[in-house]
């Protein structure tokens, strides 16, 4: 599967472009994370590409996200462990997190919403000015983009990862591809 066939079976099954844009921010995520980790960063930031492709389709119904994409990936091609990954992340299956992908993936998904509304309350509403130590103090804030699930960010630490160093990769990442997140 090639990332051009991905994004465009992404954009043909999502209308939302600030969905859209969460996967791409979870790609860029996860392809930093693959690369640190010394994984296959192309497989890891194509799970993240396409992990809530079933969004739209399943209407929000937690019983069957994720098992719908994970169906739609593998047919696109994806691995065993993608598809593993993106079913799992979804935790109301009662999958558990097994591989360091599932891992990956599960913490990356809630920090790219941290980090798009740590640059958002910004007077430019820019990421270019955006400091990780804001984005840790964001953290800290419960009432702070309070959707983006603070225990979930910190599973980083089950794939090695210090919260610190989770932040400052994730936000260099998202600031990599900042025009294609209009952030
Ligand atoms: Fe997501």
């Amino acid at each position: 599967m090639t990332r051009e066939e991905v994004l465009d079976s992404v954009k043909a099954n999502v209308e939302n472009d600030n969905l859209v844009k969460h996967m791409l921010a979870t790609e860029a995520i996860m392809r930093a994370l693959g690369k640190r980790l010394g994984e296959d960063d192309e497989e890891w930031g194509l799970t993240g590409l396409i992990h809530d492709i079933d969004v739209e389709l399943t209407d929000g119904d937690m019983r069957e996200h994720g098992k719908l994409g994970a169906d739609l990936a593998k047919e696109l091609g994806a691995s065993e462990e993608m598809a593993h990954a993106i079913i799992c992340h979804n935790q109301e299956h009662g999958i558990p997190l097994e591989t360091q992908l599932d891992k990956a993936l599960y913490c990356a998904d809630p920090l790219t919403g941290l980090i798009t509304a740590a640059a958002l309350v910004r007077p430019d509403k820019k990421l270019a000015g955006l400091e990780a130590k804001s984005v840790t103090k964001r953290f800290k804030e419960k009432g702070f983009a309070a959707g983006a699930d603070r225990q979930q960010i910190l599973m980083c630490s089950e794939i090695g990862l210090e919260l610190d160093e989770f932040i400052e990769l994730g936000l260099k990442a998202m600031k990599a591809i900042a025009d294609d997140l209009g952030l």
